[in-house]
């Protein structure tokens, strides 16, 4: 099973082929998602430490690139946790002075998934 670590070191193990954004939320992680997981809101934005993927979905490269965020941080909603990551969630809903994160995502990624390679250059300098 895939081990993740998240913000403040919290560290579980989750089934493997689970959604981010779901495994840090259902840990403990009390992460915005506003747009319900569709990678449209880039509220469940991470920063990556360790275990980035090499794959992304074409709707997270497009958002991403959208927001000038490409290389800087990744979408938890379009990622499965198929090997150990180390992240940090960076909006969490407690700081966030909404009254809810947002929508459940569903447990499969939204929309259907087309993956490309990430893009030379996308992956930030861990620290
Ligand atoms: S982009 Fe909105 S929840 Fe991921």
């Amino acid at each position: 099973m895939p081990r993740i670590t998240a913000n403040n070191n919290i560290t579980f193990e989750v089934p493997a082929g689970q959604r981010l954004v779901l495994a840090l939320k259902d840990n403990g992680v009390d992460l915005l998602h506003r747009c319900g997981g569709n990678a449209k809101c880039t509220t469940c934005r991470v920063v990556f430490k360790e275990g980035e993927p090499e794959k992304m979905t074409q709707a997270e490269y497009d958002r991403l690139s959208a927001r000038g965020l490409l290389g800087q941080v990744r979408l938890s909603c379009q990622i499965v946790c198929d090997h150990d990551m180390t992240v940090e969630a960076l909006n969490l809903f407690p700081d966030s002075g909404l009254d809810d994160p947002g929508p459940r995502p569903e447990d499969h990624i939204t929309p259907e998934p087309v993956w490309i390679d990430a893009p030379e250059g996308v992956k930030p300098v861990g620290d």
